[in-house]
């Protein structure tokens, strides 16, 4: 059987002892087990390697149909059309990242900004912007050095509502997320990390 076909996104900046990226290595191998197949990792290393920014004309072809787009700002889309084609061909998601001031890191933020586009991604109708990309897993492994996601809050979370609306605006609703939070507080993050991890495992990622 064909393996599946994961993307990888690693927003964490750090180099070494990264909290999101050893969550990330702890549970992936869960996830030939609950979907029975092998998978295979396309990563990009966001965190370490930031994509650029978008440029002028990135931003001046959004506001364009499609075709008149291409037509003047072709080579200015290579970038955006390579992402949403490594995207589109992933049968899985995997979003690796620290919270960073409440919300997404920016270089998370970025890769959005390249992938969500008017008439290719996303369109808009009189009941608001409708996804162009078949749904898929997404799975979020997500790391806090405080109390995030707790109820009631202790620190506002702009992460997961974001992500979960700009997501699903280009069709992405299947979304999981895997948090390892208070590392700040403790004496191994990556201990603690662990422990979190054998939860999900026998959780959120054991095959129903
Ligand atoms: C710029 C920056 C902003 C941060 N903002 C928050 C925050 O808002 N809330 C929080 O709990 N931790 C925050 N942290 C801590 C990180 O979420 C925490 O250290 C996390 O474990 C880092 O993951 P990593 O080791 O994979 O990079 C912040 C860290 C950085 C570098």
């Amino acid at each position: 059987m064909k393996d599946l076909e994961l993307l990888l996104l690693d927003c964490s900046p750090r180099r070494d002892n990264s909290t999101s990226r050893h969550l990330t290595s702890q549970l992936l191998p869960a996830l030939t087990r609950r979907f029975g197949r092998a998978v295979h990792v396309t990563q990009r290393h966001l965190g370490v390697k930031p994509l650029p920014a978008i440029t002028p004309e990135y931003a001046e072809s959004l506001v364009l149909p499609v075709e008149a787009a291409r037509a003047r700002y072709g080579d200015e889309l290579a970038l955006s059309d390579e992402l949403i084609r490594e995207l589109d061909a992933a049968d899985i998601v995997w979003i690796s990242t620290p919270v960073h001031n409440f919300t997404v890191p920016a270089v998370l933020k970025n890769w959005i900004d390249h992938v969500v586009r008017r008439d290719v991604t996303f369109v808009t109708t009189e009941a608001g912007k409708v996804g162009l990309l078949r749904d898929r897993p997404v799975f979020v492994a997500v790391t806090a050095g405080g109390a995030m996601f707790r109820e009631p809050p202790i620190q506002p979370d702009f992460f997961r509502p974001y992500l979960t609306a700009v997501l699903g605006v280009i069709g992405l609703k299947d979304i999981t997320y895997l948090p390892s939070t208070r590392l700040a507080m403790v004496d191994a993050p990556l201990a603690a990390v662990e422990e979190h991890a054998s939860q999900f495992i026998a959780d959120a990622l054991t095959a129903r």
